[in-house]
C-alpha cells in the first residue's frame, strides 16, 4: 500500500484556506496538461468553507471555470432545494457565484428514483472522462465517524463494485447514489477533508490501524496513480501517533 500523505493544519480556517491552494493547484494544472478539468465534490458539511474560499477567490486565483467540470461524489436522494443536498449545498456555497457553464454542473439527479438517477449520472460521468482521459482530475472527499466515504458504508456490498462507475445504494441514513471505488480509485488525485476532534478516532483507525483492525471503507481509497492527500485540521489529527 502507498503510504497516504498526510498534512495537519491548526484549525478549520487554516484548513480550508490550505485545501482552496490545493484545488487551485490540481485545476491549474489539468487545464495547463488537457484544456480540460474534471472534479468530483463531496457534500456533508466539512467542505462548505472550502466551497466558499473558490466562490471568492483571491484576485488573480480565479480559475478558467469555463473548462472546469463540477461532478459529486455522491448525493442523498433528495430534491436539490432539500436542506440535506449535497448539489443544493454547492450550488449556494459555490456554484451561484462563479461563472461557470450550467452545461458544466453535472449533478446526480436527487429527485428521481435513485436507479434512475444512478443510471443518469453515470452516462454523465462516462461522458465527461472521455473527455478527461478516462479519469477525473480530482476527488474531493470527506469522512463519516463510522469510516464512510461519499456513500461508501461499512458493510455494504457497493464496496465490492468492480465495474459500474455509479450505484444506487440503500443506506441507513436513506437512499444514495454514489461514485464507486473503481471510479474514485482511478481518479488522477484524491483529497480527504477531515475537520474536528468527532473525527479523530477514526482518522486514527484508517491512517494507523491497530493490528487486526478490519479496513473500512476509506480504507480502500487508494488511488492508483498517487496517494490520498489527507488534509487534517489539529482536532481530527489529534488521535494521531507522531510518526507520521
Ligand atoms: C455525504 C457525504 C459524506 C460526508 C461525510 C462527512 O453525503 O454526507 O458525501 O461522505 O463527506 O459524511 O460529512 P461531514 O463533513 O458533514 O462530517
Amino acid at each position: 500500500m502507498i503510504r497516504p500523505r498526510v498534512e495537519v493544519f491548526g484549525n478549520p480556517g487554516l484548513l480550508a484556506a490550505a485545501a482552496e491552494r490545493e484545488v487551485l493547484r490540481v485545476i491549474a494544472f489539468a487545464l495547463g496538461e488537457r484544456g480540460i478539468c474534471a472534479i468530483a465534490l463531496s457534500g456533508g458539511e466539512t467542505p462548505r468553507a472550502l466551497y466558499r474560499r473558490l466562490a471568492d477567490p483571491a484576485d488573480g486565483e480565479e480559475p478558467d471555470w469555463s473548462r472546469v467540470h463540477l461532478c459529486f461524489g455522491d448525493e442523498r436522494m433528495v430534491h436539490p432545494d432539500d436542506p440535506a443536498s449535497n448539489y443544493g449545498m454547492v450550488r449556494d456555497e459555490l456554484i451561484a457565484h462563479i461563472p461557470l457553464p450550467a452545461g458544466n454542473v453535472h449533478r446526480i439527479r436527487g429527485e428521481r428514483p435513485p436507479d434512475v438517477a444512478a443510471r443518469e449520472y453515470a452516462a454523465d460521468i462516462e461522458s465527461v472522462l472521455s473527455r478527461t482521459g478516462g479519469q477525473l482530475d480530482l476527488v474531493l472527499l470527506g469522512l463519516g465517524e463510522d469510516g464512510h466515504t461519499a456513500s461508501l458504508f461499512p458493510g455494504t456490498e457497493v464496496l465490492n463494485e468492480r465495474t459500474l462507475p455509479v450505484r444506487a445504494v440503500q443506506a441507513s441514513v436513506g437512499p444514495r447514489v454514489t461514485l464507486t471505488l473503481p471510479v474514485i480509485n482511478g481518479a488522477r488525485e484524491i483529497l480527504f477533508l477531515v475537520s474536528g476532534g468527532a473525527k479523530s478516532t477514526v482518522v486514527r483507525r484508517i491512517l494507523q490501524p491497530a493490528a487486526g483492525e478490519p479496513p473500512l471503507p476509506a480504507s480502500l481509497v487508494q488511488a492508483s496513480s498517487s496517494p490520498p492527500f489527507w488534509m487534517l485540521d489539529a482536532a481530527a489529527a489529534a488521535a494521531l501517533h507522531r510518526t507520521m
